[in-house]
């Protein structure tokens, strides 16, 4: 039996005799004494072993990096200049006196320490090693310590945990839906749930008041850092409470995480609204650490001689708003140019500049490519509204809002990035008072979060004029990443069809898709509402990884696939018959 972890090893040990189990990380040579790092999930500890335990120093001498062994020896103090502080073992070692061979181990396909070098397909493709380095045990262990915490926390403020459907029908949540064919119903299919979110409302209506579940879902959309096909949700809902109330229950939570776990306290959120937001930032998850803010400038550009400022000045469409970077004037050509590449990928058409190199000699003391089409009273009036001053960077936007809000607010997060104006720290935020619907840039309207959100008006005024309602939703946003989000709920049939109709879903359709929850709430719906949390960004954050693939032990590759299990693959004929699917297109043949 094991009687430590090798990283449990400590001083208190001393003089005893333990038994390891583990993983070769490294082994030396030092003239006539071999030393074998030996690894576990804890960490590493070093055990020597000298000739004169000859059988243990004979095999000790065969075995390679990865090998698995099963070693009994006596934990000794390090002697002086041999301790090794870089090491949470450092300050001792193990003799060895028995080693057992367990299981040999093939050359590693990366060196575990120089992950960094390798491609991270090769490291998915080979995960179970990659898991090994240290880095990734210990993201996987916070993130199960965690849900234990999360856990803990609803159970003791009466959640209960509730599993609901996998194989299911549509959950709309504003991405595509994996499909599953069913063989007993030829050409019908299952969806994989994009959230519980019907469900989770459905064991409203049979009175269970408070729910929880650490929910997988699926939603089939194009893939970022911060989004995989299938990801987690800590995943709730309740009756009879009002949005105050489930923010700042779900906000205890999260700061009962932060300074249980990272001994950081979060203190009380601020509340922003939706139009703030974008108005200020660009964005409706802004990193509030970051001081950039997007100024409007339509008042003052309305009447310029520069048609590329003032068409979008004078459209109730458009915007035109100036960033100030302080500090930025130092950026080079070629680096402004690279931040008109970046504006263009988000739509911009360009991305003019003013850079201010000596307030007091007025127009003298500007570069820009604009000042040309510009009043000098214009001018004056933008650096006041700035309060710019020297070694400033002024950056511009003028197009459609959106594109604006979009462009500008990503460039923001990057010249912050790039200029190291991002403060350290944690900065969380409420995102309130979101519209109802956006356009869906076809004419009609698409739900901002899904279409069971209550707005915050009633059904009359919701028919009057949808585009303006405003909805009883909010998200929680951390440090720029929205940690989750939620809403309360339409509890009242009439107010659902109400919804549906305005997104131009039919009668017939919508007893079609959601028959089953508009029926659910003839018979006694309590008003209710809830929020999710992606599980994965909250422990990507947590542990300040780069990729929420950092936190998932068996993540997805960029392309939605997975290059250990080379999933999804081709399936047998007989199969395909099985489903009553015929493909249009034999697939592809396997790459070699
Ligand atoms: P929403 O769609 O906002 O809301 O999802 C809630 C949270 O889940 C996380 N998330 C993701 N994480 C990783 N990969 C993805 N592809 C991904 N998509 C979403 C985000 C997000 O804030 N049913 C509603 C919740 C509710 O209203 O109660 C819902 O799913 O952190
Ligand atoms: P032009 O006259 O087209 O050369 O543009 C002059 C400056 O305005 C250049 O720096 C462009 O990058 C910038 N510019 C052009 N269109 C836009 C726009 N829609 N928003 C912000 N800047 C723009």
């Amino acid at each position: 039996m094991r009687t430590h972890y090798c990283g449990s090893i400590s001083e208190s040990d001393i003089d005893s005799t333990v038994t390891l189990y583990g993983w070769v990380d490294r082994r030396r040579d030092h003239g006539g004494v071999i030393f074998l790092d030996m690894r576990d999930r804890e960490g590493i500890v070093q055990v020597v072993f000298d000739p004169d335990t000859e059988a243990a120093f004979e095999l000790a001498d065969r075995v390679r990096s990865e090998y698995v062994l099963k070693i009994t020896g006596r934990v000794r103090a390090r002697g002086e200049g041999t301790i090794n502080p870089a090491m949470a073992t450092g300050t001792v070692e193990v003799l060895g006196k028995e080693l057992e061979l367990l299981s040999e181990a093939a050359t590693p396909p990366f060196p575990l320490d120089a992950h960094h070098a390798v491609g991270e397909d090769v490291r998915l493709k080979f995960r179970y090693m990659d898991l090994r380095r240290p880095e990734m045990q210990r993201n996987l262990i916070f993130r199960s310590r965690l849900t234990s915490s999360i856990r803990k926390f609803l159970d003791d403020n009466g959640f209960l945990d509730i599993e609901t459907p996998i194989l299911t029908r549509a959950t709309p949540e504003g991405a595509r839906d994996y499909l599953v064919p069913s063989r007993t119903h030829s050409g019908e299919f299952f969806a994989l749930p994009q959230s519980p979110q019907l469900f989770k409302q459905l064991l409203m209506v049979s009175g269970f008041d408070r729910y929880y579940q650490i929910a997988r879902c699926f939603r089939d959309e194009d893939l970022r850092a911060d989004r995989q096909p299938e990801f987690t949700q800590i995943d709730l809902e309740t009756s009879f409470l009002e949005e105050a109330d489930i923010m700042a229950l779900t906000e205890e939570l999260v700061r009962s995480l932060f300074s249980e776990h990272l001994d950081v306290d979060l203190g009380e959120f601020p509340h922003m609204t939706w139009h703030e937001a974008m108005e200020r930032y660009g964005s409706d998850k802004p990193d509030l650490r970051i001081d950039l803010e997007l100024v409007s400038i339509d008042d003052l550009m309305a009447d310029v001689e520069f048609k590329v400022f003032s068409g979008p000045a004078k459209d109730p469409a458009g915007r035109v708003v100036a960033l100030k970077v302080p500090g930025g004037a130092v950026l080079s050509r070629k680096e402004i140019d690279d931040y008109t590449r970046y504006v263009g990928v988000y739509g911009a058409r360009g991305l003019a500049w003013i850079k201010v190199n000596e307030l007091a000699k007025g127009l003298e003391g500007l570069q820009s490519p604009i000042l040309k089409f510009m009043p000098e009273a214009v001018v004056e009036s933008l650096m006041t509204r700035l309060e710019a001053a020297d070694g400033d960077i002024i950056f511009f936007g003028a197009d459609r809002r959106a594109v604006v809000n979009e462009s500008l607010g990503a460039l923001r997060l990057r010249v912050a990035e790039d200029l190291g104006l991002v403060r350290e720290g944690w900065a969380p935020l409420w995102v309130v008072d979101f519209p109802m619907f956006e356009d869906d840039g076809k004419g009609g309207l698409t739900p901002l979060h899904h279409p069971f959100t209550a707005p915050a008006c009633d059904e009359a005024t919701l028919r009057q004029n949808p585009a303006e309602a405003l909805s009883r939703a909010y998200d929680m946003v951390l440090n720029g990443t929205e940690l989750g989000g939620g809403s309360i709920r339409i509890h009242r049939p009439d107010m659902q069809r109400a919804v549906f109709e305005v997104l131009g879903i039919d009668d017939r359709e919508a007893a079609e898709k959601f028959g089953f929850l508009l029926t659910a709430l003839e018979y006694g719906a309590p008003p209710h509402g809830g929020l999710a949390f992606g599980l994965d960004r909250m422990v990507t954050l947590m542990v300040d990884g780069q990729s929420i693939r950092d936190v998932i032990a068996f993540p997805k590759t960029q392309t939605a696939a997975c290059v250990m299990t080379d999933a999804p693959g081709a399936v047998g004929e007989q199969q395909l018959k099985d489903l009553h699917i015929r493909l249009r297109q034999a697939p592809a043949a396997p790459a070699e």
